[in-house]
């Protein structure tokens, strides 16, 4: 559609003086040195067709004089500037390759050459997840993260992530689905229970008519879109290892995502499961469909991440040093992210009820309380060292409830809520 209308109408190359015009994608791009050029030959249209696709205005008789507004405009790196040099198709909008080829003036401007919002902002919230290198690649790369980052359509369909409870499945989904929000695209989340109870109508209609409305958003911007399932086990098991009567009911909705995953490119899945990836159904992850993703327990290094990372987000200590940090992870070889999580958001406010009751003889939260007694965060604060944490979480694994965390050999099913 888009090549259409560009077909009606001129080059850069031949726009009149004072004219002005949207160039097509590829008009402009990067070097390697983070200068911005025109594409002579490129064209130019009327309308504006997204961030791909400057405003670009002749502003004199030079062959090189134009004013290109870059400021929401996304520059793809195309090609190394000695290459782009010796063609003449392509000029330079940054100065200093007029200084470098020595010609006396400039006519070309541009008035911002830097994407607008930092990559870095984009990703924080993946900096929050810890875990192994290549598993997070293989998880981003699933996900089609770098071309999110980059304005550039989806080459994967997603993933499903799997693995023992408390590893950070969630984690990960929700901080993929905000830098796809952050990154201007679309992010929704879907869920089963939810879909199977909407008023009548079975769980593969309803999660059609969701997922329609999501690609209607996805296109009308033509934004790629994120859509998650947290703990989706019954859309992502094969028929056999659902019950008889469930069989169909879940083949259909399976069915529907398999429709959506071959003929909408812009749509990105992710489901979480605990379930053993030996149930999974075939067909949704042949074909490079979904890429099954196993997140494991995290590792000495992650954990000490982890430790570092809740205990400064919960305000316990300031920075700890990986030397501390890894002595925390030691403390806690059977368990997973969820544990430190949890641990860290509650140490304050157990730490103070734990001062709070040692001044009532009764030991009663309630009498401390009715007796006035007050205990400020601040005094909390200061007996907290790495050697009160290290006690607390023997006593927090004393405590725990369930049984007591053993090794785990091989793949630990959840059983089904
Ligand atoms: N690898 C990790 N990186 C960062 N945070 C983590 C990680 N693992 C766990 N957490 C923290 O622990 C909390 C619980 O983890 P999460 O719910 O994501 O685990 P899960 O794998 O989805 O577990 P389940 O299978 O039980 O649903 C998260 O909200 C997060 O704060
Ligand atoms: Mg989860």
């Amino acid at each position: 559609m888009m090549l259409e209308a560009f077909k009606q109408h001129k080059t850069i190359r031949h726009m009149t003086i004072g004219e002005e015009g949207y160039g097509q994608a590829g008009a402009i791009f990067r070097d390697e040195q983070d200068r911005i050029w025109l594409h002579l030959n490129g064209k130019i249209s009327k309308r504006y067709a997204g961030n791909l696709t400057p405003l670009i205005r002749k502003t004199g008789d030079h062959p090189t004089a134009y004013d290109v507004d870059t400021s929401d405009i996304f520059t793809p790196f195309a090609a190394r500037s000695h290459n782009l040099e010796r063609h003449s198709d392509f000029i330079c909008l940054d100065e200093e390759l007029f200084v470098q080829k020595k010609t006396s003036t400039s006519y070309a401007t541009h008035t911002v050459s830097r994407n607008p919002v930092p990559y870095g902002d984009i990703l924080a919230p993946l900096f929050e997840i810890f875990m192994e290198p290549t598993i997070l690649n293989e998880v981003l790369i699933r996900t089609s993260i770098p071309e999110v980052l980059r304005n550039e359509p989806p080459l994967s369909s997603g993933v499903i992530l799997y693995g023992e409870g408390g590893t950070g499945k969630t984690a990960l989904q929700k901080a993929i689905a905000d830098v796809y929000q952050k990154a201007g695209a679309h992010s929704a989340e879907l869920n089963v229970a939810a879909l199977s109870e909407k008023y009548i109508g079975s769980l593969a209609h309803n999660l059609d008519a969701a997922i329609a409305a999501i690609v209607e958003t996805s296109s009308k911007d033509g934004k790629p879109a994120f859509v998650f399932l947290d703990e989706a086990t019954s859309l992502v098991m094969n028929t056999a290892s659902h019950n008889s009567s469930g069989a169909d009911y879940y083949q259909e909705a399976v069915d529907v995502l398999k429709k959506y995953i071959a003929n909408y490119p812009d749509l990105v899945f992710s489901i979480t499961t605990n379930a053993d990836p030996e149930t999974f159904d075939d067909t949704l992850i042949r074909d490079g469909r979904l890429a099954p993703v196993r997140i494991p327990v995290p590792g000495r290094h992650e954990k000490a991440g982890m430790w570092q990372f809740f205990i400064k987000k919960y305000n316990i200590l300031d920075d700890i040093s990986m030397e501390n940090a890894l002595q925390l992870a030691d403390r806690i070889p059977m368990e997973k992210g969820a544990f430190i999580s949890r641990f860290c958001k509650d140490y304050l406010a157990r730490k103070k009820l734990a001062m709070e009751t040692a001044r009532a003889e009764t030991g009663s939260l309630l009498d401390s309380l009715a007796a006035g007694h007050f205990v400020s965060l601040d005094s909390v604060k200061k007996q907290i060292t790495l050697q009160t944490i290290m006690d607390d979480i023997g006593q927090s694994l004393e405590n725990r409830p369930g049984k007591p965390a053993r090794p785990v050999m091989g793949f630990v099913k959840k059983t089904a809520a």
